[in-house]
């Protein structure tokens, strides 16, 4: 497990000369802003660089400074960051923001343990920013990483497992310290890259690696099957329905509560759990005339939902929680993943055809 000096160093410039030839151009390569290569590490921790591309640059272009994202409505940010998931992410990192003017005078810190400190960073972000924006030497271990880390040691414990990730994160911060000065951040997004575009999980590039005369795994024959899988959790099947209701070109919605665990203070059309077999609760909600139009599934990190879509009739004075609007301004609000996809398959269906 233990790497010597001499071979950290070859292996470490070996990698980075081979990512400054094969890396991606990545909008976020191009800065040493600190909090620009916060909002590309947050954004970048559960999604796919692709996916992560236009949000980055839609989200400097509205919150370019700390400063600006630090005093933004909370509903300009849910609207700016809607698609994205994980919800919690834009809410850190306005609270990290905030953080950083009201405690550090708006100088953002260097430190690791300093950077520790601001909400929403664990040991992953703070070394990100740290070896990204200033070059200090601490790995950044992010699901690529570990991956190209379990192959190279040929680690066969379960990685989810403590002992397992502090054997692979010593190795990591053996291989960190030995890269030049300034060089660290390059070093860890070097493995990054190694990991997103050779060492990939299923069928990895070993012939075109950079590394293979060290790794452990191509020796043995086993790096497609490192890390050693273990059984995901089965995803709980939920049925939800959603009913369409307008008038005069406004839609029935609702805001979710701030404390609501999943999306809060989103806007959505009305919505019960279940099938809807009956019509007796919309009258209290102000519908009638429920007809089904179509369902979709939507899944989550633990949950699949079959959602059915339905068609109601506005009837009297709705619910006091529900509001009408308009429908120009639905850009403009922050709407569930459902309510969005909902709204597409409206979208779709022609007038007659609804
Ligand atoms: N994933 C996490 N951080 C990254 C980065 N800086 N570049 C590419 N992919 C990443």
């Amino acid at each position: 497990m233990k790497f010597s000096a001499t071979t950290c160093k070859q292996l470490t410039k070996v990698l980075i000369d081979w990512y400054h030839h094969h890396k991606r151009d990545l909008p976020w390569r191009h800065t040493r802003n600190p909090y620009h290569i916060l909002v590309s590490e947050v954004m970048l921790q559960q999604t796919r660089v692709t996916t992560v591309i236009p949000y980055y640059e839609k989200f400097l272009s509205h919150f370019p400074t700390l400063e600006s994202l630090a005093s933004a409505p909370e509903q300009s940010l849910l609207r700016i960051w809607s698609g994205l998931g994980y919800y919690r992410r834009v809410r850190y990192l306005q609270a990290a923001a905030r953080q950083i003017i009201s405690k550090w005078n708006s100088q953002f810190p260097k430190e690791y343990h300093d950077l520790q400190t601001l909400p929403g960073f664990g040991e992953y972000t703070a070394a990100a920013v740290s070896s990204i924006a200033f070059g200090h030497k601490h790995a950044a271990v992010d699901g690529n990483v570990l991956r190209v880390l379990t192959r190279l040691v040929n680690e066969k414990g379960n990685v989810k497992k403590t002992a397992i990730r502090r054997k692979l994160n010593f190795a990591a911060q053996s291989l960190v310290s030995s890269v030049g000065p300034r060089s660290a951040g390059t070093w860890n997004q070097a493995l990054m890259e190694l990991g997103a575009t050779v060492c990939t999980p299923q069928n990895p590039s070993c012939n075109l690696c950079p590394l293979k005369q060290w790794c452990s795994s191509v020796k043995a024959g086993t790096q497609c099957i490192r890390p050693v899988k273990v059984r995901p959790h089965k995803k709980e099947k939920m049925v939800t329905s959603v009913i369409v209701c307008t008038k005069n070109e406004q839609f029935l919605m609702r805001q979710r509560p701030e404390k609501s665990k999943i999306m809060p203070g989103f806007w959505e059309l009305p919505e019960v759990e279940g099938q809807l077999l009956c019509e007796t609760d919309l009258h209290e909600w102000g519908m009638k005339q429920l007809r089904r139009l179509s369902s979709f599934s939507h899944g989550i990190t633990s949950r699949i939902y079959d959602v059915n879509v339905y068609i109601a009739a506005s009837k009297g004075k709705p619910l006091r929680s529900f509001h009408w609007v308009p429908q120009g301004k639905l850009s403009t609000i922050p709407l569930t993943t459902i309510t969005r996809k909902t709204l597409a398959i409206l979208e779709s269906i022609s007038p007659e055809g609804r």
